[in-house]
């Protein structure tokens, strides 16, 4: 059968994951502005219907996280029902329904947390805005956010939450010696960088009673001199199993990830990331990270890079993505153009893959 590697399901602990093709958190900014899920948000992830695992996209846990006035939110008990209509859609294609849970700490900006003081790990900005170095009882305060929305989420009948640890973001400055500057227990060696993920991981798994699959997308290594180096990154990895974490989903840190294969190579860093976390651990991994056609995604399983691979980008250019992979129409995907900056961070109208599109063919999104 063609493309069998990602057509194999993979046994997850509670779950049996029908593919291998996961569809990575990304933000469509498309909630209200209480956090709340909308209709848009609703066509949005039935449009995208089909991988083995769909997670959805960063939602914030408590109100100062938040990284945009319309991101999605599930800070407070009235966003459990919205989101349990986002798992249903989920689940109604047999996939595994897992959603990412962030906090911006210092990567964002007043605007955004509608004036909530920025907090971090340390006051070292990320651009202007200096952030407030979190107390004793702020990290305390924001560990319960993380719990209390891991239950939220098993309340709303996910199966699996994603703690967003990647990308620069909170727990990722909590990890990084770039932002966390501490000299306390949250920081200075890596033991006590990474006792704030493990922590949130720990208070997860006990609120929500073992209802949920605890997971984290770890960002395991920054290319910036003096960020966390790739062998760092490996150890939390397999700190993070030790503690019972299922699974990992592999990206960077603040800013971008080292380089770790000849430039023009197949595959792209961030992917081979993931690659030295697989061999290092042994719970499946994510990989993410420049996969836009199914045969690539075909041949990172076949090598034995990572467990399952996340296609990003090449989902939101055609949503059909995975149905036409699973239905043997590869050929009618419309392919990403992996564009300097993604239009779908603000302008998904302007995706080339949606507007360029072969003439006569309409195009899924409009
Ligand atoms: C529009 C957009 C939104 C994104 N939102 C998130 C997000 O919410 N959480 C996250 O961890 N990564 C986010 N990402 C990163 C993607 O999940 C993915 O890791 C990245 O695009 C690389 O994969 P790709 O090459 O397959 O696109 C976003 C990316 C894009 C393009
Ligand atoms: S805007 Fe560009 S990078 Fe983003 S999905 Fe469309 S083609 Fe791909």
């Amino acid at each position: 059968m063609p493309r069998e590697h990602l057509r194999a399901p993979l046994q997850l602990p509670s779950f049996k994951v029908p593919n291998r093709i996961v569809m990575p958190p990304m933000v469509v900014w498309k909630a209200a502005e209480d956090g709340a899920v909308t209709p848009a948000i609703l066509e949005h992830y039935r449009d995208s219907a089909g991988p083995g695992m769909v997670i959805v996209e960063a939602t914030v846990v408590s109100a100062e996280g938040r990284l945009a006035r319309q991101q999605l939110g599930i800070f407070e008990d009235r966003h459990v029902e919205g989101l349990a209509r986002i798992a249903q859609i989920i689940h109604a294609t047999g996939s595994m329904a897992s959603i990412q849970l962030h906090h911006a700490g210092r990567n964002t900006n007043l605007e955004n947390t509608f004036g909530i003081p920025l907090v971090a790990p340390s006051a070292v900005p990320a651009k202007d805005l200096v952030p407030e170095a979190l107390t004793e009882d702020g990290i305390e305060r924001i560990l319960g956010c993380f719990a209390a929305a891991a239950r939220r989420a098993a309340d709303a009948g996910f199966d699996a939450v994603e703690i967003h640890g990647a990308h620069g973001y909170l727990v990722s400055q909590f990890l990084s010696p770039l932002a966390n500057k501490r000299e306390d227990r949250w920081g200075g060696s890596l033991e006590n960088r990474a006792r704030f993920v493990r922590e949130a991981a720990r208070r997860m798994r006990a609120a929500s009673g073992s209802r949920l699959l605890v997971s984290c997308r770890l960002g395991a290594a920054e290319a910036a001199p003096g960020g966390l180096t790739v062998e760092e990154g490996i150890q939390v990895a397999k700190w993070l199993e030790a503690d019972g974490m299922p699974f990992l989903h592999v990206s960077a840190g603040i800013g971008r990830e080292p380089q770790l294969g000849p430039e023009g190579g197949p595959w792209s860093n961030r992917l081979l990331l993931g690659a030295a976390v697989r061999k290092a651990v042994g719970i499946p991994v994510i990989g993410v990270g420049g996969i836009v056609m199914p045969e690539q995604a075909e041949q990172a399983l076949a090598e034995g890079l990572v467990d399952l691979v996340a296609v990003g980008r090449g989902m939101l250019a055609d949503p059909e993505w995975t149905a036409k992979t699973l239905a043997g129409r590869e050929d009618s995907i419309f392919r990403c153009r992996q564009c300097p900056v993604c239009h779908h961070f603000r302008h998904a109208e302007l995706c080339p893959a949606r507007t360029e599109s072969a003439p006569g063919v309409r195009h899924p999104g409009g």
